[in-house]
């Protein structure tokens, strides 16, 4: 997704909790061909996360971050926006950044797979920073979900998770 230049009136965006589980699962299908998150080899689906979305000014849905508390960590399974480079994936961000140190969690941890270049560096500039490889981890869940694309972005073959983790 490509960013737009900045400016100075950005419209105000809304972030709320949400419901509406098959909006949401129909994001993730359309992103990736499939609701698998996974964690730590382990995968999760988005009827198994607690959601918000963000919307704009004009009530429109820009995107929906899926996560779950889980101990002392947050994990963030994704964020998929509508349209990209209007803030809506930082406004979700922080939000679940927001609500895991209101529950007092230590860390927030989020997944990318070795093709998405543009989550790497949006989670770095938020102040992750990389914890662990799981190298075969999207190819061990493919097993179990044909579905599931062979070609991730810029044409590179999704097959490894990544973990990130930013200290709350
Ligand atoms: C990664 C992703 C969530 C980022 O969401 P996004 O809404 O584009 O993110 P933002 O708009 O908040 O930030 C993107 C850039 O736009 C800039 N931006 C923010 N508000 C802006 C505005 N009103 N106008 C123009 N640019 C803006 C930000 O500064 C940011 O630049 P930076 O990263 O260099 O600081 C989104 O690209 C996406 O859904 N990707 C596909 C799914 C995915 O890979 N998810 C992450 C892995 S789970």
């Amino acid at each position: 997704m490509t960013a737009r230049p900045k400016t100075d009136d950005a419209a105000p965006i809304s972030v709320i909790p949400y419901l509406d589980y098959e909006t949401a699962r129909s994001l993730l299908i359309n992103q990736w061909g499939d609701d698998a998150l996974v964690f730590g080899g382990k995968a999760h689906t988005a009827s198994e996360m607690t959601l918000k979305a963000a919307f704009s000014a004009d009530g429109k849905l820009g995107g929906v971050a899926y996560y779950r508390m889980n101990g002392m960590v947050a994990l963030l399974g994704a964020i998929v926006v509508t349209d990209g480079g209007r803030g809506m994936g930082t406004a979700l961000f922080n939000a679940v950044a927001d609500e895991a140190r209101a529950h007092k969690m230590k860390r927030l941890r989020a997944i990318t797979t070795n093709d998405n270049f543009e989550a790497m560096a949006f989670f770095q500039k938020r102040g992750m920073r990389f914890m662990s490889m799981f190298p075969g981890g999207v190819d061990a869940y493919r097993a179990f979900k044909p579905g599931l694309r062979e070609l991730g972005f810029h044409g590179i073959s999704c097959r490894d998770v990544f973990e990130l983790e930013l200290d709350l």
